[in-house]
């Protein structure tokens, strides 16, 4: 090998040093190539019991792993050789248009995770052209939400309550507020056992321990935001102070059956979506009701442990009610690849819960833009790779669903006739 000295006219065309940016939240922002980097940016921002809140599931988080693991344990079959120098990743939802194909999904407290809370949500989502959903734990009024997203499409989710003249009290509100459609949530007649925030000692508003002091030290952002900004509260309910399970204990209401769910359809003259299906059975009934969508879900692995996984249950659901009925998934989305396989078996809409929350608590809006814009860049990016041009274009051929977990006795449970 010979050898020579370094030339300067040789090597300098290589370097090329970039401007350091001076915003530190957008470099940060920008760093974030993943939603798992978003959740690793907010672990370092957020108060423990905050960030543990959000990221948790129910007592052994059994649900969310399998949920995530199915989205993993996904095999694309690309079709080669078709021009996708365009794609378009828009879809029809209630019979209206979303640029992309998911909405943001209703979260409690959402301004515990970072003081712009719902606001961030909502704005974000108007911008992106995706929908907004509020949930009846929220921590922004129905109408400063819809304040926050004038022109954009704002769903309000309901938790039926004992106290019946005040949940529809909140209907109204959305109502007269403009929102385009309910979401009903059924699948949290109790809280869900999260053992994190036992441990953690979480209660609303936080309080001030020893603990979460010194916890505090190196997130003083997150604490600045917290202490000058209105106090943390719900914007639907009383103050409450006091432990979130107890919270939601007192107020829901076990009794609420499918009788409940047709007189709520009845109060509401806009669009009707039931979140929290999970069983085919299930699905037949609400579809028989004639709501406009249902949503498989496990609440984001945060109610019932070892539950049903949506993605498993979707193509099912789909051959049963599709024909009758939006089919939408949520739970252990955390890529555009995971929408883009929901989409090739069948669902014709998805939302994301942490996905958005980590953004949040990475850096506010702009942290849900960056959410966005990741999970716009990988479906587009998957949509390609597989030969596909627009939602439409996928089939279940797409998309193998490898099974880890098959019932021991094929005859059982929602896997059957599969
Ligand atoms: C912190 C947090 C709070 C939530 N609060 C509500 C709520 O108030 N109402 C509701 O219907 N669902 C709620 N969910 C569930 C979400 O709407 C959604 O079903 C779930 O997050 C989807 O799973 P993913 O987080 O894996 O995307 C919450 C989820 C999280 C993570």
């Amino acid at each position: 090998m010979k050898r020579q000295l370094p030339r300067v006219r040789e090597f300098a065309p290589l370097m090329r040093f970039k401007r350091p940016a001076l915003n530190r939240k957008r470099r940060r922002l920008q760093a974030a190539l993943t939603i798992g980097d978003l959740r690793r940016i907010a672990r370092r921002r957020t108060p423990k019991a905050a960030f543990d809140y959000t990221d948790g599931g129910a007592e052994k988080e059994i649900s969310l792993a399998r949920a995530r693991q199915a989205f993993s344990d996904v095999e694309f079959n690309p079709q080669i050789l078709r021009d996708v120098s365009t794609v378009d990743i828009g879809c029809s939802v209630l019979d209206r248009p979303s640029q992309l194909p998911f909405a943001i999904a209703p979260t409690g407290f959402t301004r515990l995770m970072h003081a712009e809370g719902e606001v961030a949500g909502a704005s974000a989502a108007g911008a992106a052209g995706i929908p907004f959903s509020l949930s009846t734990m929220g921590t922004t009024s129905i109408e400063d939400v819809g304040a926050a997203n004038p022109d954009g499409r704002n769903w309000f989710q309901l938790y039926m309550w004992k106290d019946r003249d005040r949940s529809m009290a909140l209907v109204d509100r959305a109502a007269a507020a403009g929102y385009e459609a309910l979401v009903v949530t059924v699948d949290v007649p109790v809280a869900g056992s999260r053992l994190r925030d036992v441990r953690n000692g979480m209660t609303i508003p936080p309080t001030l321990t020893p603990r979460t002091v010194l916890n505090a030290i190196p997130r003083p952002a997150w604490w600045f935001n917290f202490l000058t900004t209105e106090p943390l509260a719900f914007a639907s309910l009383d103050t409450w102070s006091g432990t979130v399970a107890d919270l939601l204990d007192t107020m829901f209401d076990p009794t609420v059956d499918f009788d409940d769910l047709a007189w709520i359809k009845a109060q509401w003259p806009g669009k009707l979506i039931v979140k929290g299906i999970q069983t085919v059975d299930d699905a037949k009934k609400v579809a028989a009701l004639g709501v406009d969508a249902l949503i498989l879900s496990n609440h984001g692995g945060r109610q019932l442990d070892r539950a049903p996984v949506p993605f498993h249950l979707l193509p099912r659901v789909v051959r049963e009610v599709g024909d009758e009925v939006e089919v939408w998934l949520d739970t252990g989305i955390m890529s555009g690849a995971d929408i883009v396989a929901a989409f090739a078996h069948g669902a014709r809409f998805t939302m994301i819960g942490r996905a958005y929350l980590y953004g949040l608590m990475a850096g506010g809006r702009e942290g849900v833009d960056r959410t966005i814009e990741i999970l716009t860049g990988q479906i587009e990016r998957t949509m390609r790779l597989l030969g596909a041009r627009s939602l439409a274009e996928l089939t279940p051929e797409h998309v193998t669903q490898l099974h880890r977990l098959r019932p021991l006795d094929e005859r059982c449970g929602h896997y059957a006739d599969a």
